[in-house]
């Protein structure tokens, strides 16, 4: 279920200062799945489990990105610091071709 603006502005300030401290915990705990995952698709031999795996590692990258929009729309800091590219010097942007100049992890393995 969507968590409305409506409920986030309902909340006190001291509560959602709580919610984003378990939020960033729950992002965490996510990445850390990621990771994990990462690790045993790259060390099992068995191409079903290692599919199986990858789509469940998948999911977890789907719930990095849903904790980190949610974050971005009860924190406005961090909102504005996820609207711009802090990835690359601001004499490197060319103004809307982001696209081309995001590192990726396969153009940094050539591919
Ligand atoms: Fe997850």
């Amino acid at each position: 279920m969507p968590y409305g603006q409506s409920a986030i502005a309902a909340k006190s300030a001291s509560k959602l200062e709580e919610v984003l401290i378990w939020l960033r915990e729950d992002l965490m705990g996510e990445l850390e799945a990621i990771n994990q995952y990462q690790v045993h698709i790259d060390n099992i031999d068995d191409p079903e489990i290692k599919d199986l795996l990858a789509h469940i590692r998948d999911d977890e990258k789907e719930h990095v990105a849903e904790i980190t929009h949610l974050i971005a729309r009860i924190d406005a800091i961090q909102r504005e610091k996820f609207a711009e590219d802090h990835t690359m010097a601001a004499s490197e942007r060319i103004a809307g071709d982001t696209e081309s100049k995001v590192l990726t992890v396969g153009s940094m393995m050539g591919k």
